[in-house]
């Protein structure tokens, strides 16, 4: 791979990547000659960063008797990232914005003030909250200047885990994500588990686009999916992460970033996973890698190496290569996704007195399982990509429809249990999230899937297919399903479902 400078590798993401040459049945792509994200030049990470410092965490804001409330900004603003001074978007100027930390049952008002040049919104991603109203609703637009007054209230039985916040503004997510808008929601467990500590990783990618702002990038880089060329955690380059041999901490990890999928891994330490998004399993399981699509949350038992000395050692949070396809027309449309190169996200330093082994893990309660549940109806949701007639450029559709806001696509009833064919007919991934309901993933190219696992993005394989089911207890409602490549959902692949009939007994 050649290594770009500086000065091009700034440049890029502001390049109109692909022109347009009208053919006959539609539209071709070619790449523009001064191009040069070739198929394997994944961008070179920034240099004149420097990372190291210790991991902050972001401050927390808890509910308390019942109530939280909160007064989130959404502005641009300078932040230092890497030791330089970079403009970003941010909730109250923090990157990332402040923690929310609730309980089952509590109620959460937000006043969200836009302080940004375009509209904007907030959606709670992961809830199990109404889309109605002032509550989870994607339809909600808040001009600049103006505040909007969203009121959250929590089912009193409501999973606890890490759940996140981010705008949700049709066609600006992408850019506003990117630009730094995202934010933790942690709900407690009931019985605190013993660890040393908890900490909380946000992990987004960002490319600085000078004092002007956050770099703006092409119609190709959006078609693909945008990678930005620093990644961060909780704001930081490479920060450093201390703990102490044999000390058990857990590690809350959310995938923030537009588009790039983190295959994460940290060598050397114990990694156990308590659970995905809000599922959690009964007993935590041994691993030596996650794999976190876009939107997607970790929720991760680290125990350092009891090394038995007080000799410091050091490990890495990496990333390793994930190929999540391309954006096909033979390679015309830039290639394969920059993430293929291996990152590195912290540095883990083992130092101290060693720690005795912590006591043994309390058993989850079991979660529930549709797998021998009454199906009452099966869909199939179809991604494809294809070339528009017309000048459309390309179309990224479910079930061959771009995203219209007042056409509903999807009818369910409350009470239900669906069971969804995820299909892709593309040469990319598509992780698809899906409002409210949490899906069981039973399913993932014609391979059953052992072990009960709750989601609320669901990746969907280039050319292959995941089955899920979802149950449809309660929340009346109009929202949506899209795909987690925040681009993609840009550019159309989303749809609108609604829930119809009254709640289901025993909800509230
Ligand atoms: Cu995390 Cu509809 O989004
Ligand atoms: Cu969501
Ligand atoms: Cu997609």
């Amino acid at each position: 791979m050649k290594p770009l400078s500086r000065r091009a590798a700034l440049t890029l993401g502001g390049l109109g990547v692909a022109g347009t040459v009208v053919g006959g049945a539609g539209l071709l792509w070619s790449r523009q000659p001064d191009q040069s994200v070739g198929p394997d030049a994944a961008p070179a990470p920034l240099s004149g960063y420097v990372g190291g410092e210790p991991l902050r965490q972001p401050p927390e804001l808890r509910s308390t008797d019942g109530l939280l409330e909160v007064q989130l900004e959404a502005a641009p603003g300078p932040a230092v990232i890497g030791g330089r001074t970079v403009t970003v978007l941010a909730y109250n100027k923090g990157l990332p914005g402040p923690t929310l930390r609730l309980q089952p049952g509590d109620r959460v008002r937000v006043g969200l003030r836009n302080g940004l040049a375009e509209a904007t919104n907030l959606h709670v991603h992961g809830l199990h909250v109404s889309p109605t109203d002032n509550g989870d609703n994607p339809f909600v637009m808040v001009e600049p200047g103006a505040t909007f007054d969203y009121d959250y209230r929590l089912p009193p039985d409501h999973p606890p885990g890490l759940f996140w916040y981010h705008p949700h503004h049709h066609g600006l997510v992408a850019d506003q994500i990117f630009g730094g808008l995202y934010g933790a929601i942690v709900i407690d467990d009931s019985e605190p588990l013993p660890v040393a500590r908890e900490r909380v990783l946000v992990i987004s990618d960002f490319t600085p686009g000078g004092a002007a702002g956050v770099a703006s990038v092409g119609q190709a880089e959006r078609m693909r999916g945008r990678e930005g060329r620093l990644v961060l955690v909780n704001g930081q380059l490479k920060p450093d992460i201390g703990i102490r041999p044999g000390e058990c901490e857990r590690w809350r990890i959310v995938n923030s970033c537009v588009s790039r999928y983190l295959r994460l891994s940290l060598a050397g330490q114990g990694l156990q996973l308590l659970g995905l998004d809000s599922g959690r399993f009964e007993t935590p399981r041994d691993v030596e890698e996650v794999l976190l699509a876009p939107g997607n949350r970790a929720d991760l038992l680290v125990t350092a190496a009891a090394t038995g000395t007080t000799t410091t050692t050091h490990s890495t949070l990496r990333a390793l290569p994930y190929d999540r396809g391309s954006a096909g027309m033979g390679g015309m449309m830039g290639g394969s996704s920059p993430s293929t190169a291996t990152l590195d996200l912290a540095s883990v330093t083992v130092s101290g007195e060693p720690v005795p082994a912590a006591s043994a893990f309390p058993r989850q309660p079991a979660p529930r399982d549709l797998r021998g549940a009454a199906v009452t109806a099966r869909r199939e949701l179809a991604f494809a990509m294809g070339m528009g007639m017309g000048g459309g450029g390309m179309r990224f559709t479910i079930n061959g429809e771009s995203f219209d806001g007042d056409r509903t696509d999807t009818t369910v009833q409350t009470g239900s249990v669906e069971e969804w064919l995820l299909s892709n007919s593309s040469p990319m991934d598509h992780p698809l999230h899906l409002h409210v309901w949490p899906m069981q993933l039973i399913e993932q190219n014609g391979r059953a899937v052992e072990a009960v696992q709750w989601q609320d993005v669901v990746n969907v394989p280039a050319g292959g297919t995941a089955r899920v089911r979802i149950a449809f207890d309660d929340f009346p409602g109009r929202t949506v399903y899209h795909c987690h490549i925040l681009d993609h959902e840009d550019l159309g692949m989303m749809g609108v479902i609604e829930a119809r009939g009254g709640p289901a007994p025993g909800a509230g």
